[in-house]
């Protein structure tokens, strides 16, 4: 299989095809995305939550999303991969933000760079998008700023808030970025949004109008039951299969059912 590239995936979603992207954040998730079929991975600064264990994704740094973006880029064969850049590591300046794009591709190997920001971000995605490196902006929610905005809440609501967040993606378009992610954006704004602009866009809580979805791998998979914010729709009960895949096998363990002769080697 060949990789998509960043201007076949641009054609597909302006021929009226839904995109799909998936995030992973190691080789066992990237190449069952992939082998499923999904358009783009993304190795988001999510991770700094589902991987490491934190509140939010401050803490994440620019090392933590190389790494993982490694670890995907060697098992993804089709889908393009994206990495996301985490905070402080592009917000200082230009240069900071090409350096820190410019490692994600020569040492994530990946081929997208994505990063949160509105109209004080147009600059750092025109210069990046400018040397080469396919960008994806991030407008509407950006967790990135849950101090500033003092929690989670969705975008768009209001007349003024839409205008504002039109008007950022258009800047995002005319500025190189490839595509645009759209997060807790209310409905009827993603989808001006959506016909506003050429790119596609991908939304996460932003209703059924986007060009294409995103969403993180745990979620989709149920892995955690506390977390249910109604964007979300989880496709199988994977924390109830885990849980249960290990109680049987700790029963058996303690049983001594497991290992059987099947399972062991034996002298020549
Ligand atoms: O970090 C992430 O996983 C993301 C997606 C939710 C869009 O930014």
């Amino acid at each position: 299989m060949k990789k998509l590239t960043v201007p076949q995936l641009v054609a597909r979603s302006q021929k009226g095809e839904k995109l799909t992207m998936l995030t992973a954040y190691d080789a066992t998730f990237g190449r069952i995305a992939d082998e499923a079929g999904v358009d783009m991975v993304l190795v988001g600064d999510s991770l700094g939550q589902v991987v490491q264990g934190h509140e939010n994704t401050i803490p994440v740094e620019l090392g933590d999303v190389i790494y993982h973006t490694r670890c995907v880029t060697r098992a993804v064969r089709s889908a393009l991969v994206v990495a996301d850049l985490p905070f402080m590591s592009y917000q200082a300046s230009v240069s900071q933000a090409l350096l820190a794009s410019g490692r994600a591709l020569k040492e994530g190997m990946c081929e997208a760079v994505k990063l949160e920001g509105g109209m004080e971000t147009v600059e750092t995605v025109r210069a990046i998008a400018r040397t080469g490196i396919p960008v994806m902006a991030h407008l509407g929610l950006k967790p990135q700023t849950i101090h500033k905005m003092g929690g989670y809440r969705i975008h768009g609501r209001t007349a003024s808030e839409a205008e504002e967040i039109i008007t950022e993606a258009k800047a995002m378009e005319d500025a190189g970025a490839f595509s645009i992610v759209l997060e807790g954006v209310a409905a009827e704004t993603a989808k001006e949004i959506t016909g506003a602009v050429k790119i596609p866009t991908i939304g996460i809580g932003s209703g059924p109008h986007c060009s294409g979805q995103v969403l993180v791998i745990y979620d989709l998979m149920g892995l955690n039951p506390e977390f249910k914010p109604t964007f979300l729709k989880t496709y199988m009960d994977g924390h109830s299969l885990v849980t249960k895949a290990i109680k049987d096998y700790i029963n058996e363990v303690k049983e001594g059912k497991f290992p059987t002769d099947a399972h062991s080697f034996h002298r020549k």
